[in-house]
């Protein structure tokens, strides 16, 4: 009996101590189980006489019946305080504040460009669209670029392997239209273009608008007013604007457009050029299928960075590509 009772004092101690759930069923096995030591206190009822085996027996099922509730017991405490941990360690705050949505904004090249369209739009331009992959026929030779022409090497131009490339300008999308369209047409070309350049007024890759318009009775003050209307309304304020005498194998007469520019770099104010344009040249009507005796028209091709630059006092045009963050939130 003495046996029983040190067994049963043994097994409450170890189970009161034990803080694990495997822990737990090793003693688990260690008393109850085949080989287990109460299992071996019962095996010995055999060799008892009757009286012993009764009053024994029955101190031993007492035994095994209270440590298996106390495993059990001891199983549910284990279990409850690991829940607990759990729910304590994954709490969530329902009452903190929220941590809030960022408002994000428009990239200010995207914002520029809206700008354009939105205006164009009121001057009665249609968008159209061209692909950024070109071949030699529409960048160039369409362009009334001959081969060879030292005009193609202003361009710094990316080749693929085939010799296609791609787009140095937006004016391919004159040709593609006119062939579509014919004459009259009036539209504008808004996409991206790629030159191998790289400075403070140059990126590799950038967006032009072009703007075409080819009508019967079309003049080159016609272009000017239109090109003044569209600066005024875009900068919303009056800058310095000059037309300079140009060169495009596509366009004759030719001019570009600068606009009076402070570099911010303690340098005289200068002019940073926004766009080119000129008098669609006859070949390049003809080229598609539009008779150049009857129509005339003028072509322009506007740098978009160059124009959200000033117009946002940007003074390093690659600032709009480098995604700072601190640069673009100031246009939220
Ligand atoms: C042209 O690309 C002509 N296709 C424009 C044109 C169209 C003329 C129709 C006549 C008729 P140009 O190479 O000058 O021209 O480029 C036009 C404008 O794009 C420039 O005035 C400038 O504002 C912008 N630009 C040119 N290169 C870059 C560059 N690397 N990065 C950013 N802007 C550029
Ligand atoms: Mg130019």
């Amino acid at each position: 009996m003495d046996s029983v009772t040190q067994l049963l004092e043994a097994a409450r101690a170890a189970i009161a101590e034990c803080g694990d759930a495997r822990e737990l069923d090793a003693l688990r096995v260690q008393y109850l189980g085949k080989k287990g030591e109460i299992t071996a206190l019962l095996k010995t009822l055999g060799g008892m006489d009757p009286d012993e085996r009764r009053s024994f027996g029955q101190a031993v099922n007492e035994a095994k019946a209270e440590v298996a509730e106390r495993v059990n017991a001891r199983r549910a405490e284990i279990e409850a305080g690991q829940m607990a941990e759990r729910l304590a360690a994954e709490r969530v705050d329902v009452t903190l504040p929220g941590r809030g949505e960022e408002r994000g904004g428009l990239h200010p090249v995207t914002r520029a460009m809206q700008r354009i369209i939105e205006i164009f739009a009121h001057l009665g331009f249609e968008v159209a669209t061209g692909p950024e992959v070109e071949d030699d026929y529409y960048n160039f030779e369409s362009l009334n670029f001959p081969a060879h022409h030292p005009a193609r090497a202003m361009h710094d131009t990316f080749y693929f392997g085939d010799g296609r490339l791609l787009r140095t300008h937006t004016s391919p999308v004159q040709i593609r239209e006119m062939q579509k369209q014919g004459a009259p047409i009036r539209i504008i070309a808004p996409g991206k273009v790629y030159r191998s350049d790289y400075d403070q007024t140059h990126s590799p890759m950038f967006h032009q608008v072009e703007g075409l318009l080819v009508g019967e009775q079309v003049t080159m003050s016609d272009l000017k007013g239109v090109l003044q209307t569209f600066v005024n309304a875009f900068f919303e304020t009056s800058l310095e604007m000059r037309f300079r005498p140009s060169y495009f194998p596509f366009t004759e007469p030719s001019a570009e457009v600068d606009i009076a520019w402070h570099k911010d770099d303690g340098s005289d104010p200068g002019w940073l050029e926004i766009l080119g344009c000129g008098m669609v040249h006859p070949n390049v009507l003809q080229a598609c299928g539009v008779d150049s005796e009857q129509h005339i028209g003028y072509a322009f091709g506007m740098g978009v960075e160059r124009l959200a630059m000033l117009r946002y006092g940007v003074t390093d045009l690659r600032q709009f590509f480098d995604n700072d963050l601190q640069f673009l939130r100031q246009f939220r």
